[in-house]
């Protein structure tokens, strides 16, 4: 019998915005503090896309670095997963654009749709892809303009959000990387998280923009204690089916919503987990299926990932969707 294939992270990168947008400038937007701002989220400032910079340039910058790094060049990529909710449109898929503009002539793509769990939902599909012995590599981007999709009116989520892009390079292994996936949906609660208008349920009309049913809708509170509860579950089931135990990891990198939700689910980890916890979020806001890998791109280029390291990655998102994954670095 052959050894089994393994999926195993060689690469990663991620793109940020130039343009920063801080506390006090949306003081000047809509009613709020950044005191209020930064006790119940811990987001100081977020980046901003340009008028002409979208979810496929912001991917193809990550994915550059990514393979930068993987040493692989654009022609060898044989798969490109997008997690994104703020695809340029919806069809052809961002995939296909990050494919063009790459260059990846061999590639296929495709997008997936998990909102903050996308990108371990990606991941999850690239590596059993990779781990099936059906392609020896793939791309995983999570990239996200969700700036587009912000009701700039509305304080109850115009200060929670930014733009931004995070890659990973797949690559098949003779030793293990991805070591365990688990993921889940409860779709009964799809409408605490949505952008209600735009899809074939209410299709674009006057009446949907005049009442803003074109941009993110958010029940915040009941959101933030199932985020809790499914981080928590999510995370402790893939640590056991790594076979590990919470000591065991070296580095979590959480879905960047909220420092608070952040918190809570660490602290019922365990002692001590939250000093393994990287965070990003003071500076980025949540950036929905972006936000896993921009964190990991910058955790490795910080040197808090290194070789041998266990890594635990857990999102929370619309969907509502979840997700926990745990990696050993090469
Ligand atoms: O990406 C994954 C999915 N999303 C999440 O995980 C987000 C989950 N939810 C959260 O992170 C938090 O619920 C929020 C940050 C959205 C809100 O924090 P909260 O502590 O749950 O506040 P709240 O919604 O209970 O609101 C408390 C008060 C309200 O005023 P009253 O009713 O107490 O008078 C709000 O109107 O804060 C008010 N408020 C604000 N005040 C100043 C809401 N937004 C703002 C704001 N500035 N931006």
């Amino acid at each position: 019998m052959s050894a089994p294939i393994h999926a195993a992270i060689v690469g990663t990168g991620h793109y940020a915005p130039a343009r920063v947008l801080t506390n006090a400038d949306l003081e000047k937007m809509v009613d709020t503090t950044d005191e209020w701002i930064r006790t119940r989220t811990g987001i100081r400032e977020r980046r901003i896309a340009a008028d002409n910079e979208f979810t496929s340039d912001m991917g193809t910058a990550a994915s550059r670095m990514a393979l930068e790094q993987a040493r692989l060049a654009p022609e060898d990529v044989e798969a490109i997963y997008v997690a994104t909710c703020t695809p340029d449109m919806f069809f052809p898929s961002t995939a296909c654009l990050i494919q063009a503009t790459l260059g990846a002539k061999r590639a296929y793509g495709f997008d997936i749709s998990s909102a903050c769990a996308g990108f371990l939902m990606a991941l999850d599909a690239a590596g059993a892809a990779v781990e099936s012995g059906r392609i020896r590599n793939a791309l995983v981007i999570g990239s996200e303009k969700l700036s587009a999709v912000t009701d700039w009116t509305s304080r109850n989520t115009c200060v929670l959000f930014g733009d931004g892009a995070g890659a990973a390079v797949l690559k098949a292994s003779d030793r293990p990387g991805i070591r365990s996936s688990l993921l889940g949906v409860d779709g009964n609660l799809a409408e605490f998280l949505s952008i209600p208008a735009g899809g074939c349920r209410q299709p674009t009309s006057e009446e949907t923009v005049r009442q803003r049913l074109h941009y993110m809708h958010m029940a915040g509170r009941e959101t933030f204690k199932i985020a809790v509860n499914t981080m928590l579950g999510a995370a402790q089931e893939a640590i056991a089916r790594a076979g590990l135990t919470v000591a065991d990891v070296d580095v979590m990198v959480p879905h960047q919503a909220n420092l608070r939700i952040v918190e809570a689910v660490a602290k019922r980890l365990g002692e001590g987990v939250m000093e393994r916890v990287f965070l990003n979020l003071d500076r980025y806001g949540n950036t929905s299926a972006a936000s896993i890998p921009i964190a990991l791109s910058e955790a490795v280029a910080a040197g808090k990932i290194r070789s041998g390291n266990k890594v635990l990655m857990v999102a929370f998102g619309g969907g509502l969707s979840w997700g926990g994954t745990v990696v050993e670095w090469l």
